[in-house]
């Protein structure tokens, strides 16, 4: 018989740098007006060089997940780190986490699933934990996108939207007879779809790195979005996989307590919410705050809707993701 998995802690992290529309305003052509209109977004986060990473900061996020768990780090048997932004090209930050939390030898996994990482890095952590292999597994979702973001009016489209944040959960082995945990998760991905949002280097498909114009086109650094057509797929995914969780376990939208989206674009959730049939306080948002975080954004606003006290026990959570890939992914879960 398996064994059953929660979550156990919640814990976020954010730079205490805020980037405000008006901020951007100053070093490129936007205002704040086009980009609360077409996102959402009133400020965001960036990070402080030199002092925040992605591991860092996934490392912050998680020891107040640990803290909030009443577990200590001692009793962490697994790390999963979802991240598009990671400290070196090699190794993923997920080593760097464990050796901030001055954790044992104990394994770390990077995943790189961009805005579904988290769901996909929860699923993978849910499956240790119902197999038997491990007890308590941290699950973080960490972002800098600020370093390597185009700052110039050419990137705007793409720069307004980002920011930089860490979110952490741990998932722990439960009674099984306990109401409380992770109901299922669903996973897709349809590669054909790659390269309407992306960056492409450093990487294979682009100038060898030691050639000179490496760095001064902008099509290998900094990251590509096909706005309208990521925004056709994300709320046709986000729907169809809700209901693909829903129904995997014979509910409906009404059971539903709270909805985390991801947080891309405050009006793909909204579309989303509307398209559920979702009342607006079941839907949660704190993309206004810290812009799209991508594999932190999950945890993030999961975290900050628990410290409200929007996420209580018994609640039926559903977690929904869309995004580079393109990726998407679902998770129930029980709290
Ligand atoms: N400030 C001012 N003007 C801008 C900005 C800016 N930051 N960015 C673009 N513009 C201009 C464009 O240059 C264009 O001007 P033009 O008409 O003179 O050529 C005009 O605004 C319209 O540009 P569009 O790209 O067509 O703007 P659109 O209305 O499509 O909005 C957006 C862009 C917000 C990205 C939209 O396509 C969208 O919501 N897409 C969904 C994708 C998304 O949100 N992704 C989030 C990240 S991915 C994820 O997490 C799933």
């Amino acid at each position: 018989m398996l064994a059953k998995s929660k979550i156990s802690g919640v814990g976020h992290y954010v730079p205490e740098n805020v980037v405000t529309n008006n901020d951007l305003a100053k070093i490129m052509d936007t205002t704040d007006e086009w980009i609360q209109e077409r996102t959402g977004i009133k400020e965001r986060r960036w990070f402080t060089y030199g002092k925040d990473t992605v591991a860092s900061m996934g490392a912050e996020a998680a020891r107040k997940a640990v803290a909030n768990a009443g577990l200590e780090l001692s009793d962490i048997d697994f790390i999963i780190l979802a991240t598009l932004s990671p400290d070196y090209y090699f190794p993923g930050p997920g080593v760097k986490v464990q050796e901030a939390l001055g954790i044992d030898t104990i394994g770390a996994l990077d995943v790189r699933n961009q805005c579904s990482g988290f769901i996909y890095s929860l699923s993978i952590a849910d499956q240790f934990v119902k197999t038997g292999m491990y007890k308590n597994v941290l699950v973080i979702g960490s972002e800098v996108h600020s370093h390597r973001l185009d700052k110039s009016t050419r990137g705007r489209s793409v720069s307004v939207i980002f920011g930089d944040g860490a979110g952490a959960v741990v998932v722990s082995a439960t009674d099984k007879d306990s109401d409380a945990g992770i109901l299922s998760t669903h996973l897709h991905s349809q590669g054909k779809y790659a390269e309407e949002l992306c960056t492409m280097g450093p990487g294979n498909m682009t100038t060898p790195v030691f050639e000179t114009d490496y760095v001064s086109d902008p099509e290998h650094i900094f990251p590509k979005m096909n706005g309208s057509t990521v925004f056709k797929h994300a709320v046709v995914r986000f729907k169809e996989v809700i209901h693909e969780a829903l129904n995997a376990n014979n509910m409906a939208p009404t059971d539903i307590d709270l909805l985390i989206p991801h947080q891309a674009n405050l009006r793909i959730s909204q579309f989303v919410q509307a398209k559920m049939q979702l009342p607006q306080d079941k839907v949660f948002n704190n993309i206004q705050k810290y812009g799209n975080t991508t594999a932190a954004s999950i945890p993030l606003a999961l975290s900050e809707a628990w410290q409200e006290g929007k996420v209580k026990e018994g609640d039926l959570v559903c977690l929904a993701a869309f995004g580079s890939g393109f990726t998407w992914a679902s998770a129930l879960v029980r709290w």
